[in-house]
């Protein structure tokens, strides 16, 4: 195939410049790193958090580096305070053309004992709430007939772990609504795909990574022998967010360093 032909330029291929490119639970860990990584490749970020404050604070941070950032505190979890946020976004902001859904909690008890508020919590923080903002978005990404959705999954969604069973289930349901949007979504060209990260270092995980039995379990395991650093997900993010992955939808895309592919 010729590639100009089929109206690709190979060198803008992974241009994210000028988009604008909403990360759920942007103010720690992963995705404060895919926020950084995004604005340093020429996006505008929208950065979001449950409070103003910690979201205001990386909107500086990330200007004071030079990038473009503005942010707006919303719980995922609340419908229609998503509604009204994405409402905003897309009037004062400019056209969403990248959503990751990328917010995510972990309420840890073994089964028998898990509090059905523990439960909810992390299906709807987890689950519903790509449901929601992505639901929000669609109708924009719709009238354009121009969109990219990210969900952050986890190794999670297909082995799972002692004490995380409804982060299993949300996970694992994250997986199965990435390929019900990309089936629905298609043919508005929007693609719709996932992120698997594996064990990675945040905030998310420091209790893991300062338990020794678990962080020799995790280097022994995983065939790159170390955990993940934020850093080395910004390169999946940008390719599923750019030109370069226009016909991939409904995909996971594991960054684990290998753990799925080892017995
Ligand atoms: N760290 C890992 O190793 C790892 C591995 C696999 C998957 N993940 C997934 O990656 C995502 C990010 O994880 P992390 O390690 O950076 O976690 P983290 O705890 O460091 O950060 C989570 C972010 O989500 C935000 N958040 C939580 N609840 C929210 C809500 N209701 N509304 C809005 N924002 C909310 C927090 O404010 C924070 O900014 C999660 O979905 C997590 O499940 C992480």
């Amino acid at each position: 195939m010729n590639v100009r032909k089929a109206g690709i330029k190979v060198n803008s291929l992974f241009s994210v410049n000028e988009k604008v490119v909403l990360i759920t639970g942007s103010t720690r860990g992963l995705g404060l790193c895919l926020a950084n990584g995004f604005a340093d490749a020429g996006a505008k970020v929208v950065i979001n958090g449950r409070k103003q404050s910690d979201v205001d604070k990386v909107v500086e941070q990330i200007q004071c580096s030079g990038g473009r950032a503005t942010g707006i505190a919303f719980d995922v979890a609340n419908k229609s305070e998503v509604e009204t946020c994405i409402k905003k976004i897309e009037a004062e902001v400019g056209p969403i053309n990248v959503l990751i859904n990328n917010a995510g909690i972990q309420k840890r008890a073994p089964l028998e004992e898990l509090r059905i508020e523990d439960w909810k919590m992390v299906i709807e923080v987890n689950l519903s709430s790509a449901f929601y903002v992505s639901q929000a978005v669609f109708p924009y990404m719709k009238e354009r007939e121009n969109g990219k959705i990210i969900n952050i999954t986890s190794l999670n969604a297909e082995g799972a772990r002692p004490t995380i069973g409804n982060y299993c289930a949300a996970k694992g349901g994250l997986k199965m609504l990435t390929k019900s949007m990309a089936t629905e979504w298609g043919k508005f060209n929007i693609q719709v795909n996932a992120i698997g990260p594996g064990y990675f270092i945040t905030d998310l995980t420091e209790k893991l990574v300062n338990n020794p039995d678990f962080d020799a379990w995790v280097k022994s395991e995983v065939p790159l022998n170390r955990w993940g650093i934020p850093e080395e997900l910004i390169g999946t993010a940008i390719y599923l967010a750019s030109a370069a992955s226009n016909y991939v939808n409904g995909q996971t895309v594991y960054v684990d360093g290998g753990w799925q592919a080892s017995l």
